[in-house]
Order: C-alpha cells, then sequence, then structure tokens
C-alpha cells in the first residue's frame, strides 16, 4: 500500500517534518502512516502480548524487527539497556515486558513486582528518548483503575480513588510508566503513548497456577479435571463477578492501529467492551473443554471487585473493534494450551 502522507510531520517523523507525500510502504493510508521499513523493538517479544505484537507486525510484512531474549538483554540493567539502544537505534518501540502475575503472585511479592517493572520500564523509557526513538507504546493494564471505578471505566477515573490492595505495587509500577511517558512528551515532545489492556488470553498465556490469571487457570483446572474423570471442579468465589477478557491477537491489532494513529499522551483502553460473569466464563471453559461435571464454587475464597469492564468508546471511535469472539478464542487458546503444555 503507497503511503498517502499529506501532513507535514508524520507521527513517527515527531520531531521533524517530512515531504508531504513520503512515497514508502506504509501500514495504512493516512497521515500517521506506520513505514514497514521502520525499525521496531519489541521488548518483551517472547511474553503473550509481545509475540502476539510480533506476530502481527510480521503478518502485516514488516521486516526491520528488533529482538533481544531475557539471557541477551536483562531489561533491568540500566547500562546494557542503553548500550542495546545506542547501537540499535531502533525508531518505535513496543514495552510489552514486564513482571506479570495473577492475584497470589502479586500479592505475596509487591516488593519485586514494583521494583523490577519500575526498572525495566524506567530503562527502556529514558533510553528509548536518549536514542531518539520516535515513537513509544506503553503498555499497562486495567488494574491502574480504583478499586471502585464507574463500570465501564473511563479513562478519565485514574487516580481517582483507592487501588486494589493485592495490585497495588504493580498498578503503582505502571501508573509510574505513564507519568514518566506523559513527562517525557510534556519536557521534550516526546510521542510515548500508554495503552490499558482489559484481561488478556490467548496462546503463550502463563497456565502456571501459581501465577497465572483466571482464564487460564480455569481452562487447566478443567482439562485437568477431564483427565481425572472429576466429578466436580472447584472454583473460587461465588461465580458473581463479571470480567472482561480479550484475545490477545486481537490486543496485537489494536496496538499497531495506535501505532499508527494515537498520539496523544492521554491513556486509552483496550477492551471488546463486553463482560462476562465468572460462573458464565467457567461453564463455557467447560463446555469447550469438554469437562461434564458439575461446577462448586468455594466461597471462602475472595470474589475481589464485583465488575471490571473498561470503556472502550475511545479505541472504537478510532474506527477498531475486535475480531475473535470468546468462545472461538478460547477454543483455540485450548488448542494451543494441549500442544505446548501437556
Ligand atoms: N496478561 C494480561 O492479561 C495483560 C492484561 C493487560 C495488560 N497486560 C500488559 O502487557 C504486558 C505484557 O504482559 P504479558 O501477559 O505478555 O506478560 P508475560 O507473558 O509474562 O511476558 C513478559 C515478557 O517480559 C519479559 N521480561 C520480563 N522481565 C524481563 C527482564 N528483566 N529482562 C528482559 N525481559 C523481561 C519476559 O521475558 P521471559 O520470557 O524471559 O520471562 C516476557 O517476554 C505487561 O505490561 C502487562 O501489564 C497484560
Amino acid at each position: 500500500m503507497r503511503c498517502v502522507c499529506a501532513a507535514d510531520f508524520c507521527s513517527l517523523s515527531f520531531q521533524r517534518p517530512v515531504a508531504p507525500i513520503c512515497g514508502k510502504d506504509c501500514l495504512f493510508d493516512g497521515v500517521n502512516a506506520v513505514n514497514k521499513s521502520n525499525k521496531i523493538f519489541v521488548a518483551g517479544h517472547s511474553g503473550m502480548v509481545g509475540s502476539a505484537v510480533l506476530r502481527r507486525l510480521e503478518a502485516e510484512g514488516f521486516g526491520n524487527i528488533v529482538m533481544r531474549a531475557r539471557a541477551q538483554l536483562d531489561l533491568t540493567d540500566e547500562s546494557a539497556v542503553a548500550k542495546f539502544f545506542a547501537k540499535e537505534k531502533p525508531d518505535i518501540v513496543v514495552v510489552a515486558a514486564a513482571k506479570v502475575g495473577g492475584i497470589k503472585a502479586n500479592n505475596e511479592h509487591p516488593v519485586e513486582f514494583l521494583l523490577e517493572n519500575l526498572r525495566i520500564q524506567n530503562n527502556i523509557i529514558h533510553s528509548a528518548h536518549e536514542s531518539g526513538v520516535r515513537k513509544l507504546l506503553f503498555l499497562g493494564s486495567s488494574c491502574i483503575y480504583p478499586k471502585f471505578a464507574p463500570q465501564p471505566i473511563p479513562e478519565t477515573a485514574l487516580l481517582g480513588g483507592p487501588l486494589e490492595p493485592t495490585n497495588e505495587a504493580y498498578a503503582i509500577g505502571k501508573i509510574a510508566g505513564i507519568k514518566l511517558c506523559q513527562a517525557y512528551g510534556r519536557e521534550y515532545g516526546a510521542n510515548f503513548i500508554s495503552a490499558m489492556p482489559t484481561n488478556l488470553y490467548g496462546p503463550n498465556d502463563n497456565f502456571d497456577l501459581e501465577t497465572s490469571h483466571v482464564l487460564a487457570a480455569l481452562l487447566r483446572k478443567a482439562h485437568e479435571a477431564k483427565l481425572r474423570k472429576d466429578q466436580k471442579l472447584i472454583v473460587w468465589g461465588t461465580g458473581k463477578p463479571r470480567r472482561e477478557f480479550l484475545h490477545v491477537d486481537d490486543c496485537a491489532s489494536a496496538c499497531l492501529l495506535l501505532l499508527e494513529k494515537y498520539d496523544s499522551p492521554e491513556i486509552i483502553n483496550i477492551g471488546c467492551g463486553e463482560d462476562i460473569s465468572i460462573r458464565e466464563l467457567a461453564e463455557l471453559i467447560c463446555d469447550v473443554v469438554g469437562f461434564n461435571g458439575d461446577l462448586a464454587w468455594d466461597t471462602t475464597k475472595p470474589d475481589g471487585t464485583p465488575r471490571k469492564l473498561l470503556d472502550v468508546t475511545k479505541l472504537r471511535d478510532l474506527g477498531w473493534k475486535p475480531a475473535i469472539p470468546l468462545r472461538e478464542g478460547i477454543a483455540r487458546t485450548y488448542e494451543w494450551f494441549r500442544v505446548n503444555c501437556v
């Protein structure tokens, strides 16, 4: 596709003017076209989100992608990250590297969740600025919003009340990352944007019951209950809380759209705009997996926030919508799990 860029400033040439018709291959037609020859560093490319972004970039024909495994580049190492950026000088950065975990891990290790995430994001964002990165996408999470935020949660709810205590350290780290991106924008004109995805699932999800999120944990538990021919599957809580789930490939397509079209320092939510009760989710998972026993609810375990749904008006107004229905997404994820994890 040929670029029809008609702006004096292309988003990816944020700090320098470009010719009105840049004449290069672009992801989309439009003023903020992403150039397929741009050097893109996907930090955290082996993770669930990073690998989905990578798949999407490759599928779109991006050929100049930079990756580093943790063994090659520890992102908590300030001088190693600075050297990497000075040498590679990427045009675009996607920050999908983070220490990520479920409620149990977050609750038990707040120090590691806060410190490691601050280090990773500070190193990347600072070095990105120093080395002249033209656009950076920082990935936060819906857990940055107050525990009792209005539903669906608009971006303006940020810092409007106390956080959920179990993941407060993680959320504070992510909020610091958002604020750092905004500060680089305000002080130096950097085009560093921040997106807040809802609960994600899909290939490369974490299926370790000690550290996983709810959907992956239920998928594994239902699978194992089926193999053992159990009569019942015990699930935490009452099943009443409502949550939103987005397939990670949809999240990746939203990330590419934001790289292309979104240049505001204000945060933007990524979600499907629909929620489901944990009971409905568990039933759906059992159906997909083929577990025919009963669900038993362990009501001694906490439910957490009654509802968590993101307001995705801003993203939808950019023309984006998800493509993968929940049932299909779960079936695809179950297939991935069976091939890769059992
Ligand atoms: N998962 C969700 O439901 C969800 C929802 C909303 C937002 N997000 C956000 O999306 C981002 C990515 O999450 P994810 O689910 O993809 O996590 P993930 O699967 O755990 O992936 C994290 C990635 O970061 C890398 N990493 C962590 N520490 C590193 C270090 N010190 N040096 C180098 N690499 C390091 C990991 O490398 P290794 O492979 O070596 O560990 C991995 O590639 C996070 O910012 C998260 O907040 C996720």
